[in-house]
């Protein structure tokens, strides 16, 4: 009879030592809500734990999340006041423009990513601008994207993350930051962002539910596989460094295929209903909150992904510790 699967089960020394994927403070990517205003700190009701900040409060936060060892954060902005084209994301004094400064005026060492898009800044919720058909532009959105990234890197950003789905995305990027100074500033495409129910919490949290229609127009079938893989194919060839599979959990072959088909890293967001899911069924005592939470990383890591986005960033760090 052979054990020899069982011998290397005999104890912790030796699973360690033949343990094939493991999940370290380098993988993690913490995202940080900011919202304009002074002295401002509300947790948010869906997902425990999880807050919007002000800049003053913001930067309290992040002594924190340096101190546990965190590299990356990935910062949403809730600006006072949202219009028809996200006006606020536009402009230098923008609520992550001011936040970028902040931070890096207090936290040089910390690689500051930015989401890009226009879902928290437009009154209507859609990711651009809005056609007389009650569809986002696809070029005209490109146009005011190219802006929002160079508003970004002059205030500070070390890498933007375009989440909104548009063709052609990467390219118009790519060129407005060579032609700006920015050829060494990577770009991660959230390459293969399906329309999810699972970003239910986070719509809450950036004050970004459409207010009609939805986004199916632009984010893709959960469906599809070949359409996931042929986005990311597409998005390295107009020049992106990193790619991302959004939501992670439901989507781990998804991760798995690129992975296969691509020879970029591969970032996966472990979005927010994924999060409320585990905090709420821990709270309830339905799981083991950690040992569920840990699990999961090393599921990702073990599909394929370098670099995890997550609300449990915190968490996993002081598990690790
Ligand atoms: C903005 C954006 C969304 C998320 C990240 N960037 C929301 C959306 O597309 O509605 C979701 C993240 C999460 O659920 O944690 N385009
Ligand atoms: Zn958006």
């Amino acid at each position: 009879m052979f054990k020899r699967f069982r011998r290397l089960r005999t104890n912790e020394s030796i699973r360690s030592l033949v343990r094939e994927t493991v999940i370290t403070k380098d993988d993690l990517i913490y995202p940080l809500f900011i919202k304009s205003g002074e002295n401002f700190k509300k947790e948010i009701d869906s997902m425990p734990g999880v807050f919007q900040f002000s800049i003053d409060k913001v930067l309290i936060e992040i002594e924190d999340v340096v101190s546990k060892g965190i590299k990356a954060v990935i910062l949403f902005g809730i600006p006072q006041t949202k219009d028809s084209i996200g006006s606020d994301a536009l402009d230098n004094h923008g609520i992550i423009a001011t936040a970028l400064r902040a931070i890096k005026e207090k936290f040089p060492d910390l690689y500051v990513i930015t989401d890009l898009c226009f879902c928290e800044y437009t009154d209507h919720g859609h990711c651009g601008i809005i056609n007389s058909d009650e569809d986002v532009d696809n070029d005209s959105t490109l146009e005011i994207l190219a802006k929002q990234a160079l508003v970004h890197l002059e205030a500070g950003a070390d890498m933007l993350a375009p989440s909104g789905m548009m063709d052609g995305t990467i390219e118009t990027l790519r060129e407005a930051l060579d032609l700006n100074g920015y050829e060494n500033t990577p770009i991660m495409a959230y390459s293969t962002k399906f329309a999810s129910g699972y970003y239910g919490p986070f719509r809450d949290v950036a004050e970004s539910t459409p207010t009609f229609g939805d986004r199916r127009k632009y984010q893709m079938d959960p469906a599809n596989i070949n359409e996931a893989v042929n986005e990311s194919i597409e998005d390295e060839m107009q020049g992106a460094d990193i790619l991302m599979v959004k939501p992670a959990l439901a989507y781990l072959d998804v991760v798995r295929a690129i992975k296969e088909k691509t020879s970029l890293p591969m970032c996966v967001y472990n979005v927010s209903g994924e999060y409320a899911m585990l905090k709420n069924a821990g709270a309830e005592g339905l799981i083991d909150y950690e040992r569920v939470m840990m699990e999961t990383m090393i599921g990702f890591k073990r599909a394929g992904a370098d670099l995890i986005i997550t609300y449990h960033a915190k968490e996993v760090c002081d598990l690790l510790d």
